[in-house]
């Protein structure tokens, strides 16, 4: 652990693929190798002990039983380190470092479209017919109550929008039915399930693509919510500063990163549904329970050569991708809401502890009265902080939103409950939100301003704590003694 980190810079380039990226993660140390995982339970379980640790490193499963050749690897993004290989970030040493980094970065970021190439390490297996067999690889059943196995958890699901022509890719989970047969959960108002309305309203079939192994970031693209018509891949190229290399699909001409470990293609069709889930998820419950669903028919596989199956495991916070969300979701609320017109912001964190989407907090330095509601409902409602929210905090520009201690302090001791407490209703959400009845798709939000009220800023009560400059002198001082602790 803590090898030297080599960040793009140091290597000239970004990664190349998968691979790539876990041999880097591996030389800075952060990656540990398993052998003899079984999929049925043993690596889910695995992943929920190494995630309850204190900095857990990436998972590489190899001599995985009955698969021989095959991998599997989880919690790529899942450090402020493992974040800055993936994304070419400085060495963070704060969380919000990183959060910072990204905000820095999209100030320049430009989407680059990706380049159709012929031929690809993707293409080394094209199986068809008969040969077709999701279950060739390690698809795991993660958590004892699931329905099946998940051949996707760390997907990017791959489709065309049929009005707009532009390509979607959004990781929803992929549960095994069958050799040939794959359903997909996708929450109301995601992407892919309006692509895949638009289809079925035509009454025309909807095709898909799986990608079940790639580079990490465009797991970070899919896995976060980039506005409607951006494609994942040209935002993911764009923190790259190059493009995606793409092959078009065999049967629906779809594109697929040419260095893809594995990839699924078929097609949803109107009507055709199976009974999908329970699948224990990212809110610690097995929320949503079992529904019909419709089901991707797969006509090709493509994989290279001993494929790495890519994991997500998701659990009781927190889990194998949930600081990866953090960050990202962070870094994207404080972009977003700059881009509204908003100033001021000093940070923003989503806190692990409310599954990386319910508890988020923005700290501003109020300049006018209403600068803190206003920053509260930016972050509550822009495209990244809306969907399945629970409570938005603003903070004062002296408190770390990062630090849930000195949030809490600011809540207990600068938020009226009857004041500074509004209630939005209505709100985006979906089956997997725990607190709704069957069939509610949205909730309710809470908007938490915990800011000294603004015409109370000059006479608020001084808080207690030693100037930097006592505190400097005084430390120096004892410094010998200090240590001794
Ligand atoms: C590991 C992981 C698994 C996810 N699984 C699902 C899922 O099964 N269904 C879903 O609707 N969203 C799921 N999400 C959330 C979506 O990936 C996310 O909202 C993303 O923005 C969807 O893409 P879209 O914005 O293009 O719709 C998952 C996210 C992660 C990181």
């Amino acid at each position: 652990m803590n090898k030297p980190l080599r960040l793009w810079n140091d290597y000239d380039r970004p990664h190349a693929d998968l691979r790539e990226a876990i041999e880097r993660m591996e030389r800075a140390g952060e990656l540990l190798r398993i052998r003899g995982a079984d999929w049925k339970l043993e690596m889910g379980t695995l992943a929920e002990i190494v995630y309850r640790q204190d900095h857990p490193p990436a998972i590489l499963f190899e001599d995985i039983p009955g698969y021989p050749g095959c991998r599997a690897a989880s919690g790529l993004t899942n450090s402020a380190r493992r974040m800055a290989i993936t994304l070419g970030f400085p060495v963070p040493s704060h969380p919000l470092d990183v959060v910072r980094a990204y905000r820095d970065r999209m100030k320049v970021h430009k989407p680059i479209p990706p380049r159709v190439v012929n031929d690809g390490p993707v293409l080394e297996n094209v199986l068809k017919g008969s040969d077709v067999n999701v279950l060739k690889f390690p698809a795991p059943l993660l958590h004892e109550h699931d329905g099946g196995r998940y051949i996707g958890t760390d997907d990017l699901v791959i489709m065309r929008d049929p009005e707009e022509n532009w390509v979607n890719c959004g990781t929803y989970r992929a549960m095994v039915h069958g050799p040939d047969k794959v359903g997909l959960w996708m929450s109301p108002g995601k992407h892919g399930r309006q692509i895949r309305e638009k289809y079925f309203k035509q009454g025309k079939p909807c095709p898909v693509l799986i990608s079940c192994g790639h580079d990490p970031l465009l797991f970070l693209a899919g896995g976060n919510e980039i506005r409607f018509g951006l494609s994942e891949y040209d935002y993911a190229a764009g923190h790259r500063g190059a493009p995606y290399e793409v092959v078009e699909s065999e049967l629906h001409g779809l594109p697929m990163p040419a260095h893809a470990e594995i990839v699924l293609e078929g097609a949803l069709h109107p009507g055709d549904t199976l009974p999908e889930g329970p699948f224990g998820e990212f809110t610690g419950y097995y929320a949503g329970g079992r529904s019909e669903q419709p089901v991707v028919r797969v006509e090709r596989i493509y994989h290279r050569n001993d494929p790495i199956l890519g994991l997500a495991c998701p659990m009781v916070p927190p889990s194998d991708f949930s600081y990866s969300k953090s960050v990202m979701k962070a870094g994207m609320i404080w972009d977003e809401v700059e881009r509204a017109g908003l100033s001021g912001v000093r940070g923003v964190w989503v806190h692990e502890p409310g599954c990386a989407r319910m508890f988020n907090v923005i700290s501003i330095k109020q300049a006018y009265a209403g600068h803190a509601k206003q920053a509260a409902l930016l972050a509550a409602s822009c495209q990244s902080g809306s969907y399945l929210g629970r409570f938005v905090v603003v903070v004062d520009d002296d408190v770390d939103p990062a630090n849930l201690n000195e949030v809490l302090w600011a809540m207990c001791t600068r938020c009226d409950p009857a004041e500074d407490i509004d209630i939005l209703r209505r709100t985006w959400s979906g089956p997997l939100d725990p607190r709704l009845p069957e069939g509610v798709t949205w909730n309710s939000r809470a908007v938490i301003d915990a800011c000294r009220p603004f015409e109370m800023l000059k006479d608020f009560p001084p808080v207690v704590k030693a100037s930097d400059e006592l505190r400097d002198k005084v430390r120096q001082k004892f410094e010998d003694q200090l240590k001794k602790r």
